[in-house]
């Protein structure tokens, strides 16, 4: 935990290590003015940008963006291609923003699965903010949770089978380590999810992460998901009392 103070507006904020987010009702929020769903997603991409700055000056250490899962690839192939071009329009602009912040970004998910245009783009943000040291903005891009346990247990099962681990060595340090999570090191788990647009749900993003994650869902549209939003849910969090299973 971090205590901040953003501009003297934010008095004794605890600001959680690893925010989360559900980035969800873009596809609302357009509709609400009559425009196609994929003006939601442009609004929605120039608000991670926003969010992701509030994050850093705040002191956030790892911030996890849902970006595109695993079970998004069934909506409208029209759709599909506009959110897999996000990143190179996102990276294409912001890249001197992320790095005056001095954001490193991480993709986290079945990026090889990727257009290969995508992939290039991703791989390219990551090289070029890799020796950044401020916030991480991980991206979950093409990642499904259930999908990712499933890959940790083949990678497992495959170096037991090759004689390299033996499976009473097989403990919750060894499974994370094969998470696409492992590369947020101690940060890997969220201490707060945000899902915006007032639904209630996981849907499937960081389950064996969130096991003691706190849930803070916010009515705002992703596209309206302010920084005042952010802090208000934060201290939302603040106010919980996180046990780990203690008294
Ligand atoms: C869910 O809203 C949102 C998504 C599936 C896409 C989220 C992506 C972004 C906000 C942009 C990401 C930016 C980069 C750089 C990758 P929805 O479409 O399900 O909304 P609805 O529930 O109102 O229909």
């Amino acid at each position: 935990m971090t205590e901040n103070n953003i501009d003297g507006q934010i008095n004794n904020l605890r600001v959680p290590d690893h925010i989360a987010i559900i980035m969800d009702g873009n596809g609302r929020w357009a509709k609400r003015s009559g425009q196609p769903r994929i003006a939601g997603h442009k609004e929605g991409m120039n608000n991670v940008k926003r969010i992701a700055t509030t994050a850093s000056h705040l002191g956030v250490k790892v911030l996890s963006l849902y970006a595109f899962s695993t079970e998004n690839w069934k909506r409208p192939s029209t759709e599909v291609s506009f959110l897999m071009k996000l990143p190179v329009d996102f990276f294409g602009v912001f890249m001197p923003d992320l790095i005056k912040e001095n954001i490193k970004v991480v993709i986290t998910g079945f990026k090889d699965d990727l257009p290969a245009k995508t992939q290039n783009v991703v791989n390219k943000a990551m090289e070029d903010t890799k020796d950044n040291t401020g916030m991480v903005l991980n991206f979950a891009f093409n990642y499904g949770g259930r999908a990712e346990i499933i890959n940790a247990t083949k990678i497992l099962a495959e170096k037991a089978v090759a004689g390299e681990i033996k499976p009473q060595d097989i403990d919750e340090k060894a499974f994370s380590d094969e998470l696409f999570t492992s590369v947020l090191g101690k940060y890997a788990d969220p201490d707060l999810l945000i899902r915006t647009s007032g639904e209630e749900r996981i849907s499937n993003f960081l389950l064996w992460q969130m096991a003691y994650t706190e849930m803070v869902f916010d009515d705002a549209y992703w596209p309206d998901f302010t920084s005042d939003n952010l802090i208000n849910d934060i201290r939302t969090f603040n106010d919980r009392d996180r046990r780990f299973g203690t008294v």
